[in-house]
């Protein structure tokens, strides 16, 4: 542990690859704090900038303006070994040729640590991540998710104080990402060392984050706590990245929304207080199919997905909603096609849209 609040601070940096015309802005003016002994999570589609950011941290590229802190001391002109900071790639490039622990001694011998301590190291590493009995065999004799823990003890053996991964689960097959989801989060917790952690998959960042920073476009759109992500998205971007979502328009009157034709949502229907025409974002399954809803519509389309119902709603006023049902046994169906129904909110169901980056 150390006296800083934050373990990287990532301060005004862009990137542009390239020069005139044939520029491209990777990242455009990123401002963000990751704390010590933090699970943090970079989130975004393809090519939104993310594995650039990374390669800045560990020293691969440097920004084209701005700075990078690690404990409070800029990075800038550290080279890559100079910096106490490993990554973890999404192929695991294992060395071929040598044995799991031989992997693992790696990066130690390279350090010139001694050979009791390399071997003590390995021990614990192997322990860690659980492959203590495959020691000696060599990568092609291991499944893709032990590849993955050699890559990962590998990387955590000189105990950096910031391990970066880099789509590292991509490559395993859905079962095993799983549990390799919550091995993550116990080794994060186990070694206390500050993670980051980046996936364009949106479950996967809402599993095992401390904190995630949404990216799109080369920008920093939103950072905050999974639930804070997923309940309280700040834009348009945001909210439709993550998770399912309604994008509707109304009348805001304090916390009742005015849907024209379509009727009103009273008190509380919105989180926050407005007035006037507002953008609005609301999860299908904060609302509800209710004869006592104040929003008139009637169904489009039934979707059926095994644990629950989504119903898409046609309003009267013509916007499309989402509605979401938990299915229970022995239920029926709330509603066919064709359907004239009520549509009631959760208090807070609906979000208020903000920011330019809300105009897609
Ligand atoms: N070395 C490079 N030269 C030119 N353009 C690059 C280079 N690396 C990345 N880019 C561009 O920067 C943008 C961000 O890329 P990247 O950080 O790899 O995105 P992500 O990891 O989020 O998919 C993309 O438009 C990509 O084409
Ligand atoms: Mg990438």
């Amino acid at each position: 542990m150390n006296g800083h609040a934050y373990s990287i601070e990532i301060d005004q940096v862009s990137k542009r690859f390239g020069h005139g015309s044939e520029a491209t802005l990777a990242l455009d003016t990123v401002s963000l704090n990751i704390r010590t002994n933090e699970f943090f999570t970079l989130l975004g589609p393809s090519g939104c900038g993310k594995t650039t950011l990374l390669r800045m941290i560990a020293g691969f590229e440097e920004p084209t303006s701005g700075d990078i802190r690690l404990d409070g001391v800029s990075l800038t002109g550290k080279l890559p070994f100079q910096r106490p900071v490993n990554t973890v790639f999404q192929s695991y490039a294992l060395f071929p040729h040598l044995t799991v622990e031989e992997n693992v001694a790696f990066g130690l011998e390279m350090l010139g640590r001694d050979r009791a301590a390399v071997r003590e190291a390995v021990t614990r590493m192997l322990a860690l991540v659980k492959l203590s009995d495959y020691a000696r065999r060599r990568p092609h004799q291991l499944s893709g998710g032990q590849q993955q823990r050699v890559a990962l003890a590998r990387a955590l053996a000189p105990h950096p104080k910031v391990l970066l991964l880099d789509e590292s689960l991509s490559a395993l097959d859905l079962k095993l990402r799983k549990d390799m989801q919550v091995e993550l989060k116990r080794l994060q917790r186990e070694t206390g060392i500050t993670f980051v952690f980046v996936t364009h998959d949106q479950e996967e960042a809402l599993t095992m984050s401390d904190r995630i920073a949404v990216m799109g476009r080369g920008k920093l759109q939103q950072v905050g706590s999974p639930e804070e992500i997923y309940d309280r998205p700040v834009n348009r971007f945001v909210a439709d990245f993550i998770g399912e979502t309604s994008f509707l328009t109304a009348e805001a009157r304090g916390r009742t929304l005015e849907f024209g034709a379509a009727g009103r949502l009273a008190e509380g229907a919105l989180g926050t207080t407005a007035q006037g025409p507002v953008a609005l974002a609301a999860r299908p399954e904060r609302l509800r199919l209710s004869e006592d809803g104040g929003l008139t519509g009637i169904v489009s389309e039934v979707v059926y997905r095994g644990a629950d119902t989504l119903y898409l709603v046609t309003l009267a006023d013509g916007q499309n909603c989402r509605v979401r049902h938990t299915n229970r046994l022995g239920a029926r169906e709330r509603a066919v096609t064709g359907d004239r129904v009520r549509i009631a909110a959760e208090p807070g169901a609906f979000q208020l849209l903000t920011g330019e980056a809300g105009h897609a």
